[in-house]
């Protein structure tokens, strides 16, 4: 047995307690699973942070995941003039039969500019692409939740274009009056209490894009060249510094394309349209079953047989029924098959 350090640091989006707990919880658990650690062999974790950074200490979020034996401190970074702000970083030292050299450290978000040689780039991304009411973005949360993986859902980065349209009276297929306001819009996504949440110009819209009014306008958003190449954009940088789970209709075919394990998932359109109609029943919403179905399958048609990034199975996806699949089925099969290909 041994000791060794290993170094991460992560950037967080904001002075919160949410912002600061997620963002440490992501950074521990890579190092954790990077280097497969026993929370026992953790002896002692120190954390540092930028003097910008006061509202939470991020060694609760240590305890909160089990390392309980570990001696934990928090300090304040000193502060160098033009260094990186918002910034927390830990040293984690343990016990190992591993060497010093073997130690796999984690720099992710803005911290990445730190260490540059020592940021690994065998993060893995998982594509989960597929229509409507497949059940993709519930299997994608739950798989990115057991993993330990960031979860992206790009459909709200194009929803929230299309509400910027809709609450500022732009046709959303009015292609050149789209591309018009894209320099006015601003998307974020942020992590709190294990959740996305989506901004748009520094406004939580998370639960005003999911209406069925933003849905068909983000359909319309998305066929257009310019709105995808920006999105796209955004969506290969969110991949490239983490592990993520990522649903949309193009992630294998076109935002990553060299993802470590691609899912295309669909469903009968009947039962899709049963889960749709069970979620606007939940929100107390009124429904006409056949109207929903058939709102599904417009969207299907538009999103299918648009000229750029139409929605397609990957070659080397997997394809995955969900039809009869309870939640709890379809995560434990992909998370199967990621670990499988990882
Ligand atoms: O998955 P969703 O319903 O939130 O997606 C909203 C719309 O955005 C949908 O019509 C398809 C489109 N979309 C897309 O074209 N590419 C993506 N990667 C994600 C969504």
């Amino acid at each position: 047995m041994s000791y060794c350090s290993i170094r991460g640091a992560v950037t967080v989006e904001e002075n919160s307690r949410e912002s600061i707990f997620e963002n440490t919880r992501i950074l521990l658990k890579d190092i954790i699973k990077s280097n497969d650690l026993d929370l026992e062999s953790i002896i002692s974790i120190i954390f540092t942070a930028t003097r910008d950074i006061d509202e939470a200490y991020p060694a609760v979020v240590a305890r909160e995941m089990g390392i309980v034996h570990a001696g934990l401190v928090c300090m304040q970074e000193m502060y160098v003039k033009n260094s990186l702000e918002m910034c927390i970083r830990v040293l984690v030292n343990v016990e190992t039969d591993k060497k010093q050299k073997d130690m796999k450290h984690t720099y992710l978000k803005g911290a990445v500019k730190l260490r540059p040689d020592l940021v690994r780039r065998d993060f893995v991304s998982v594509a989960i692409d597929g229509p409507a009411g497949s059940g993709k973005s519930t299997a994608a949360k739950e798989v990115a939740k057991t993993l330990g993986y960031i979860y992206v859902d790009t459909g709200a980065m194009y929803r929230a274009v299309a509400f910027y349209c809709i609450e500022n009276g732009i046709d959303t297929g009015d292609d050149f009056a789209v591309e018009n306001s894209l320099d006015k819009i601003d998307i974020k996504l942020k992590y709190e209490n294990n959740e996305q949440k989506i901004y748009l110009n520094d406004t939580d819209v998370s639960s005003d894009i999911r209406t069925q009014t933003v849905a068909k306008g983000a359909s319309n958003v998305a066929a257009n060249e310019k709105v995808r190449k920006v999105l796209v954009n955004l969506q290969k940088k969110i991949a490239e510094n983490n592990n993520i789970v990522m649903d949309g209709r193009d992630i294998g075919t076109c935002v990553l394309p060299n993802a470590s394990v691609k899912i295309y998932m669909d469903a009968d359109v009947c039962e899709r349209a049963k889960r749709r109609c069970g979620e606007l029943e939940l929100k107390g919403i009124e429904f006409d079953f056949d109207k929903i179905k058939q709102e599904i399958a417009e969207r299907d048609e538009n999103d299918k047989n648009r000229k750029i990034s139409p929605l397609r199975k990957a070659d080397d996806a997997v394809f995955f029924d969900s039809t009869n699949k309870s939640i709890e089925e379809v995560k434990n099969e992909i998370v199967c098959i990621v670990k499988k290909a990882i």
